[in-house]
């Protein structure tokens, strides 16, 4: 009995950990970047993109409580120059891609899924094959 109530309280504790993960992502120049939002299951999850201001912008927004996935690409894209090439699949994955990468795409990519459902933080850099022969 007691043992159930603890496991109980540990659930309802873990739901309000806030885990941060991430990776740094190091891509070639013109090639396809991969995005993995791994771990956060809120129905509500969005990606965004710090600014230089220090401010999280929002990408891709993403809701799954209704009848059908309700995936909305939000103002952000265009402020970084990413429309058309910053996509999420509007599923359990809701893994990012980022076609045709360039030099302006470096920086700092979050998968939020708010309080209750986690965020992860991943770090872009982008590389010019050439420099590797220096
Ligand atoms: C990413 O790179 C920075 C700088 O090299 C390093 O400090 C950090 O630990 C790395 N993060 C991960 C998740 O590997």
């Amino acid at each position: 009995m007691m043992v159930t109530t603890l496991l109980h309280l540990m659930v309802a504790w873990s739901l309000f950990l806030n885990i941060v993960g991430g990776a740094n992502i190091t891509v070639q120049m013109g090639r396809s970047a991969t995005l993995p939002c791994t771990g956060i299951t809120n129905v509500f999850r969005e990606w965004q993109r710090l600014d230089t201001g220090d401010t999280w912008v929002q990408l891709i927004t993403l809701y799954t409580g209704g009848s059908t996935p309700d995936l909305q690409e939000k103002a952000g894209l265009d402020t970084f120059n990413l429309r058309g090439r910053f996509t999420a699949t509007a599923d359990d994955d809701f893994t990012a891609t980022i076609t045709n990468t360039r030099a302006i795409d470096d920086g700092r990519y979050l998968c939020d899924g708010s309080s209750s459902g986690g965020q992860i933080v991943h770090t872009l850099l982008t590389y010019c094959k050439y420099l590797l022969y220096k």
